[in-house]
């Protein structure tokens, strides 16, 4: 695996954004936030090259050994209403498929939200969090931190089943060139939030429109056939009780044969 530096990122960046390279640290987005507390007022790609509490969404860890996948945070400061930058997380997903298209004979796809799959296994996650000042009430700084599996390691038991990595799938890529290939990308979807420039790209490469998916409310199960992908970026489901709509959250392809209630 390559050398990840600073300088090395740097090199193939066009973006106007500082790169840095830490060689551990919990999370770079909480380390991101850490900046931000305490001033930072421009564009920082934060990089590491192993987090000791790398953090997935909803609450749950993202497994991020030593030198084997890329663990990156874009600091933006967009200083706009909430709604207005969040869809950021789903030009986020499209983003890192391009750059894994530039780099890869692969052909990633977008499991909704914004999971990025390598055929049925998860390669990339990707967690925004935004910082909003309580003035304006309008959101001062945002955090979109991507964790891409490079290299196949060794991953807690449960994470390993349902993972892949790059290499793991014969795309070996250079971490430097991928974090500068993700970030110019972004950068680029980014300076265009009000038209959504990614919504067709991201449908194109959607993982799950067409199949049968299953999710949860509370402690009732649903299932349906997921149609496609609406102008907001909520996943638009078929039911036997109609046509449905989810904004957030989490669904499941249907284990073949199952009808709900599923054992967990
Ligand atoms: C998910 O799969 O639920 C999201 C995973 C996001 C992981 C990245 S790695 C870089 C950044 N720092 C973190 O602690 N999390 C994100």
């Amino acid at each position: 695996m390559p050398m990840l530096t600073a300088a090395e990122i740097q090199r193939h960046l066009c973006a106007p954004i500082l790169a840095e390279v830490l060689h551990q640290i919990d999370s770079t987005n909480s380390e991101a936030k850490r900046r931000i507390a305490a001033g930072l007022t421009t564009p920082l790609l934060l990089v590491a090259d192993e987090q000791t509490a790398g953090r997935g969404r909803l609450g749950r860890a993202f497994a991020s050994p030593p030198s084997a996948g890329l663990y990156m945070s874009l600091v933006l400061h967009p200083n706009c209403p909430a709604e207005e930058v969040l869809p950021i997380t789903s030009a986020a997903a499209v983003a890192v498929c391009e750059a894994i298209e530039e780099l890869t004979d692969l052909s990633p796809k977008i499991k909704w939200v914004n999971d990025v799959y390598l055929g049925d296994r998860k390669v990339a996650g990707i967690l925004t969090e935004g910082i909003t000042d309580p003035q304006s009430g309008r959101m001062s700084a945002v955090i979109v931190g991507i964790g891409i599996n490079c290299t196949p390691a060794a991953l807690p038991e449960e994470v390993a089943a349902i993972a892949t990595s790059l290499a793991g799938e014969g795309g070996r890529v250079h971490r430097p060139r991928l974090a500068a290939a993700a970030c110019d990308r972004l950068w680029k979807y980014y300076g265009s939030l009000a038209t959504r420039d990614w919504l067709e790209p991201y449908r194109s490469r959607s993982y799950l429109t067409g199949k049968e998916v299953v999710w949860r409310r509370g402690e009732e199960c649903f299932q349906g056939k997921a149609m496609g992908i609406d102008a907001d970026g909520a996943l638009l489901v078929n039911t036997v009780n109609g046509s449905v709509r989810l904004s957030t959250g989490e669904v499941s392809i249907r284990p073949l044969g199952q009808v709900p209630p599923f054992s967990k």
